[in-house]
């Protein structure tokens, strides 16, 4: 998608030098625009937990290019497999709710056993780091064109006025490599012509929404306005919010969606309220593992520090502020968990489905198996 009217995705392989890996350093916008260089599984375990790349396919295909970096430190230094493999595991332990992370790290093992050394090794899981990321892309455009009638009914419904859309945190190009998953739909809507708008909550306490969202809808010149975490249930009440549209950092096979919190509290309201409630989501961001969300789903809780301070701009300085009294403990959880009888449907790449396990199964037959 576009920055200053140049088209980015979110990481690439530097092509002059394939020990470099590029991505935008997130925690900096949206005030500073600045790509970052990883060139080590350190570097990505760092950017991972960090957040300096963040939202869960994008985890997944930064991990993707972890693993790679790590088999290109064992052929430079004469290590074996064992050490990519270890150092892969540990990668799996950075970000402990999206599943994405553990999918693609298993997909990059799997690649272990057709390689006889070091050196077929690294090449074969740069073509798979490679696949993960442009199957990624792919998928967020199947992801929009299969949300894409779900916004032109209603825009038929309201006689081509205004379509309001709410979405929170960020799942948008910046979460995956490129498109986003709830904005795929979003953007696929623009370019078919129709008029609409976004509700932009904030996100705290990482601001995913205000940094990250508001900036590439800006960027796509697509209207939006940013609200506080609390204002959607007012704007629903008042007939603001046509649809609601959030990403998943992990779904289960029943349809219970974990998300970033918040999600949860988005869902009631709208069911309250009866405006759709859609989740836009990747093959991998389905656990065909676990059934119930919210007993199975590793919640992570984050540093209390992310809610003490808050960051900003100050003349031209990116800088931190506390917000909480010195003395005051927070709790930084940082998803939740919305049952599935919460949700109208869920967007995917295969179509648009009911969030139950029946209609998730013939979408996705060979995952029940
Ligand atoms: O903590 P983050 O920023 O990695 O969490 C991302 C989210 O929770 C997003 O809401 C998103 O929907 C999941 S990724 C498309």
């Amino acid at each position: 998608m576009k920055v200053l009217g140049k088209n980015y995705k979110t990481i690439w392989l530097d092509p002059v030098d394939s020990r470099k890996v590029k991505i935008i350093d997130q925690r900096l916008l949206p005030h500073e625009f600045k790509v970052r260089v990883l060139e080590s599984i350190e570097d990505v375990n760092d950017a991972i937990s960090q957040m300096a790349v963040r939202g869960a396919p994008l985890i997944g295909a930064t991990a993707g290019w972890g693993v790679y970096l790590a088999s290109v430190e064992a052929l430079e230094k004469d290590l074996d497999f064992d050490f990519v493999y270890k150092k892969s595991l540990q990668l799996i332990d950075s970000r402990p709710t999206a599943i994405n992370l553990k999918w693609a790290v298993s997909r990059m093992i799997s690649k272990f056993e057709l390689s006889n050394n070091l050196y077929e090794l690294a090449e074969n899981l740069k073509k798979e780091a490679q696949a993960i990321c442009d199957e990624d892309e792919k998928s967020s455009i199947k992801i929009g064109q299969s949300g894409l009638d779900i916004i032109r009914d209603l825009s038929y419904k309201k006689s081509g006025a205004t379509v309001n859309i709410l979405t929170h945190c960020n799942a948008g190009w910046l979460a995956a490599v490129d498109f986003g998953t709830a904005t795929a739909p979003i953007y696929a809507a623009r370019d078919a012509g129709i008029d609409l708008h976004v509700w932009v909550d904030e996100t705290r306490p990482r601001n995913q929404g205000s940094n990250l969202t508001a900036w590439e809808l800006d960027n796509e010149g697509i209207k939006h306005t940013v609200i506080v975490d609390n204002a959607g249930g007012h704007l629903m009440q008042n007939g603001e919010v046509d649809l609601c549209i959030v990403g998943s950092d992990r779904t289960t096979r029943s349809g219970d969606v974990c998300n970033k919190i918040g999600t949860y509290l988005k869902a009631l309201a709208a069911k309250d309220n009866n405006i759709p409630f859609y989740v836009a989501l990747p093959e991998s961001t389905f656990d065909w593992s676990i059934d119930d969300g919210i007993s199975e789903i590793p919640i992570e809780k984050r540093d209390e520090n992310e809610i003490a301070f808050i960051s900003g701009k100050n003349g031209n300085e990116i800088c931190e502020v506390r917000v909480t009294p010195q003395n005051s403990k927070c709790l930084n959880i940082a998803f939740d968990v919305t049952p599935s009888n919460l949700i109208t449907g869920f967007i995917t790449p295969r179509g648009v489905c009911k969030s139950n396990k029946e209609d998730i199964v013939k979408l996705y037959p060979e995952n029940y198996k």
